[in-house]
């Protein structure tokens, strides 16, 4: 959830820190803080609550310090709130090791105990000062270098972690350490750098490694050293990261979401071009040949959030499809319930970070008991992505917003291939219906296209809608799934409150929430399902909502229905979600706009879970 950021080369470390940190942020926002240290081994700490803004004010850009090296922190707060004496890098009583942490330690209560009782004091709340100190008390107490004294405290904490920390008497180095938290590292012309995702780093070099679990790193004099918790050198080999830079920068877009939402199209034929073959998928490439397709029993999707809505997709359309029995489990929910597996059940996680705390730990779990995995991961390189048995990557490229979009829709296409390639594999759909499906998701992206030309409706609708103080998506079937993702989207960047409910299931409670003015969403692309979710829409009309409609062009009876209505391009059924999430993306992205918030960051979240 935090980010990390570390430097050493020949350039002043703190306007090298700050860009990282800036394309960090997303990560964190509630306080950032910078050491720095210059030729004499001086450390200087600088810390400020609110945004990163705040801390490049307050050095003057990074000028104010003066260092070749150091470390930077962006923080969403877990262990003491949000406030300047919380904030990252935390230091040692004698300044002697300095320290960033992305993560939760376990058992901070316990180890700060030990400190305390070996004399050492505490000015924070944070469990990462327990973590410096106890590497500082190590260091001292077998006198043995950086890595001996990392190692000692990797030993004794719990928990997840990657750390950047300097030591006093290694002026010019920074220590990487890390378990189940994401961290990279890069070496190029004579300079290093660590963080915790590539696009703080991608300026400087595209060749990273990875650090693996229980790993440190030691970068210096331009080059990165690893070793393992014996203490012994190991040998790791560089990644090249194909994002470019500019795919991480907003391109003229006023926030990242509207740029990604209008990266979409390109998500999705990237993702579904890497498994093309001619007018046939082949799914060889990510480990799934049709031999493989046919022996899978039943599966079960594991993901968080937004992963998860496409896994409630991927349920309807791969068990209409493939006729393989499919069940969804929130992964917060999976690693703690003790589940079945069957033999031959396939486990598939879906996660765009691949460092989702409860999707990795879903996917450990499913291991742990035989499982055979397949992960869906959008960032290449990451946990999820090296721990699964086969990976399938989306293409959506650095995903910066904190509400996901253009990752969702290329986890779409990810399922949607898995569904009719086990469709056609299993001899489920004939050869003509498989092409046509093939040859439909092709045709999604020019489709995207024609929604996005014309958003001028939803913004009018969205400037109305500023003041609601309730939602209610609802759906049938896929549309009900469609709901789900609205809902989240809404919710979490315009704060209305909002639900997501299967339509026919409004009457069992929910519909007594409906009064004057509520306003009522519903997404109606399944033309099997439509009469149905028309007689429940009517229901919540009689008691006052206002009507949205999302339907495709062709159902224009609607409008006898609703106070509003958006036409989206017809396509098949089961890939309707592509299309019809778009508007709701765009919907809520102009509600926020309309309030004046903070679309790309909104409070209290962070992009990445990597804590429970
Ligand atoms: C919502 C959103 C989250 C993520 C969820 C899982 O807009 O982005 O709900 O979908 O935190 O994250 P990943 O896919 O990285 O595992």
């Amino acid at each position: 959830m935090c980010g990390i950021v570390g430097y050493t080369g020949q350039r002043q470390a703190a306007p090298i820190l700050l860009d990282g940190l800036s394309k960090l942020e997303y990560r964190g926002y509630d306080s950032a803080g910078i050491a720095v240290r210059d030729g004499n081994g001086e450390i200087e700490i600088v810390k400020a609550k609110g945004r990163l803004a705040a801390l490049s004010e307050k050095t003057d850009c990074g000028r104010a310090l003066a260092g070749t090296c150091g470390i930077g922190h962006t923080r969403w707060a877990t262990h003491g709130e949000p406030s300047e004496n919380n904030a990252h890098p935390h230091l040692s009583d004698d300044g002697n090791v300095v320290g960033v942490h992305n993560g939760i330690i376990e058992n901070y209560q316990e180890l700060r105990e030990k400190l305390l009782h070996n004399g050492y004091h505490f000015y924070s709340d944070t469990d990462t000062e327990v973590a410096v100190k106890l590497i500082d008390y190590y260091y001292k107490k077998y006198l043995g270098t950086p890595v001996d004294a990392i190692n000692h405290a990797m030993v004794r904490i719990r928990g997840s972690y990657a750390m950047a920390i300097m030591f006093k008497e290694y002026p010019g180095e920074v220590f990487a350490a890390r378990k189940d938290c994401p961290m990279i590292l890069g070496a190029a012309d004579g300079e290093c750098y660590l963080a915790s995702d590539a696009t703080a780093i991608l300026k400087y070099t595209r060749s990273v490694y990875y650090i693996g679990d229980l790993e440190i790193g030691r970068l210096k004099d331009g080059a990165v050293t690893f070793y393992n918790l014996d203490g012994d050198e190991i040998e790791k080999e560089k990644v090249e990261i194909l994002w470019d830079e500019e795919a991480a920068e907003k391109a003229g877009y006023e926030h990242f979401m509207m740029k990604e939402i209008h990266e979409q199209p390109r998500a999705i034929t990237d993702t579904l071009g890497s498994v093309l073959e001619g007018d046939s998928l082949n799914l060889e490439g990510v480990g799934l040949t049709d031999e493989a397709l046919k022996e899978i029993s039943d599966i079960c999707i594991v993901a968080c959030g937004s992963a998860y809505h496409v896994g409630v997709v991927a349920q309807y359309v791969i068990e209409d499809l493939a006729k393989v029995p499919v069940r969804v489990e929130l992964a917060s929910e999976f690693r703690y319930r003790k589940p079945l597996l069957k033999e031959k059940e396939l486990v598939v996680i879906i996660s765009q970070s691949g460092e989702t705390a409860d999707s990795l730990a879903a996917l450990r779990e499913a291991k742990s008991m035989g499982a055979k995995t397949f992960a869906i991961v959008n960032v290449v390189g990451s946990s999820i992505a090296r721990e699964a048995d086969h990976v399938f990557y989306t293409m959506a490229g650095p995903e910066i917003a904190v509400a996901t979009t253009k990752a969702y829709s290329a986890q779409l296409i990810a399922v949607y291939c898995l569904a009719v390639q086990m469709a056609k594999a299993r001899a489920q759909i004939m050869d003509a219906y498989y092409k046509e499906l093939v040859k439909e998701m092709t045709l999604l992206p020019g489709k995207i296209n024609k929604i996005l030309e014309d958003t001028g409706r939803l913004q009018w609708l969205a400037a109305r809608q500023a003041n609601v103080k309730d939602a209610f998506f609802i759906g049938r079937g896929i549309d009900y799934a469609i709901s789900l993702e609205g809902s989240l989207k809404m919710k979490e960047i315009s704060y209305i409150h909002s639900e997501a409910y299967a339509a026919g299931e409004l009457k069992h409670g929910t519909i007594s929430l409906i009064e004057n003015g509520t306003l009522v969403i519903s997404v109606i692309t399944q033309s099997g399902l439509y009469e149905k979710i028309v007689s429940n829409m009517v229901e919540c009309k009689s008691r006052g909502a206002q009507l949205f409609g999302l339907t495709t062009y062709g159902n224009y009876n609607i409008e006898d229905t609703t106070d509003f209505v958006i036409y989206v391009p017809k396509t098949d059924e089961h890939f309707a979600a592509s299309l019809a999430v778009v508007p709701l993306q765009l919907l809520a992205y102009y509600v926020s706009l309309s309030k004046g918030l903070d679309v790309d960051k909104p409070r209290n979240l962070a992009k990445s879970v990597t804590v429970e």
